[in-house]
């Protein structure tokens, strides 16, 4: 791990995850290893870390970064809503719990030649913006293939303010091969500020569709809810509101179980609840912002499988 690579609320993550030696935790997004490290100490040499990424590079470094731990940590090259088969393909039926610290590393935004950040770069960079460069469609493709009007949804869905008129500016510049024509195709857009750079957010919307995130995350839920023994914990990070509005219904769901509506005398449905919420939503605190701006955006959501 660089020195630079702070994992993101890592105290109160390890709290919610409560990982005790001999225990078999799932890092489904393991990224650099930070989180994973930390897990491990705790797991001692009789735990299991299974570390999941869909990105190969990041799979590379934290396979350096989790060496000394041995054959405690097992690493998997898979997606988020694969989740389920990564677990029962390691033999486990249950484990005693699940991390998701959803998005992307700084390692991969600092990767300028990727193309997930609007950032000048001295040279043309290709809009790929896929976490796993081995398969998928590209940002440029992507781009290439929708009409105005799926644009325009799909902007809309990533909080991108007049996503019409953005839509209709990108479709009049494609094609769009390189992040410097995104950035010249929005340079006479003009945009409400809001609190994010409305670049940033196009580029964040274009890449949490190339990447299919949301509809990863809800899956990877739905498994999670499944995989987690009796008492077993989830903690979930996100780092945008698509995110963590799912997240927040989603445990809310699993914390309510009945489904039926109010009005019924009885319930219909016969779910019960599953889960036990145990944080909504904390944010960071001001000192861990200071030191990793990056954590600035993170809400932080557990809960406890009963
Ligand atoms: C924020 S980073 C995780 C950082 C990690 N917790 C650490 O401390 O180093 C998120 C990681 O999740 C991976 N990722 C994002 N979406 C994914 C998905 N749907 N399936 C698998 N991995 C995913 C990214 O490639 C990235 O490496």
């Amino acid at each position: 791990m660089t020195a630079a690579h702070l994992p993101v609320m890592v105290e109160p993550v390890l709290r919610i995850l409560n990982p005790r030696p001999g225990e078999r935790i799932i890092d489904a997004t393991v990224g650099l290893g930070g989180h994973a490290e930390r897990i491990l100490r705790a797991l001692g040499p009789d735990g299991q870390l299974i570390g999941i990424d869909r990105d190969p590079r990041m799979l590379r470094r934290a396979e350096e970064q989790l060496r000394p731990f041995g054959g405690a940590v097992s690493l998997v090259h898979a997606r988020l809503a694969y989740l389920r088969d990564v677990v029962k393909g390691a033999g486990l039926e249950r484990v005693d719990g699940i991390l998701m610290d959803l998005g992307l590393c700084s390692a991969q935004i600092d990767d300028l030649g990727r193309g997930f950040s609007f950032r000048q770069s001295e040279r043309l960079v290709p809009l790929d913006m896929r976490m796993d460069q081995e398969q998928g469609e590209t940002a440029s493709e992507l781009l290439a293939r929708l009409d105005e009007p799926e644009l325009a949804q799909l902007l809309r869905a990533g909080g991108v303010p007049a996503p019409r008129r953005v839509a209709r500016a990108l479709h009049a510049r494609l094609p769009l091969r390189t992040t410097q024509d995104l950035r010249d195709a929005l340079r006479n857009v003009r945009l409400p500020r809001r609190r994010h750079h409305p670049a940033t957010l196009v580029f964040q919307a274009l890449r949490i569709a190339v990447n299919n995130e949301l509809q990863e995350l809800e899956q990877a839920l739905e498994s999670a809810v499944e995989l987690l023994a009796p008492g077993g914990r989830l903690a979930v990070l996100s780092y945008h509101s698509g995110e963590d509005r799912r997240v927040k219904e989603f445990l809310a769901r699993e914390e309510r179980g009945c489904i039926c509506p109010p009005d019924l005398p009885r319930c219909g449905c016969g779910r019960t609840p599953r889960l036990k919420i145990v944080a909504r939503g904390k944010p960071p605190n001001p000192d861990e912002v200071l030191r990793n701006p990056r954590a600035r955006s993170a809400r932080l959501r557990g809960a406890v499988r009963w």
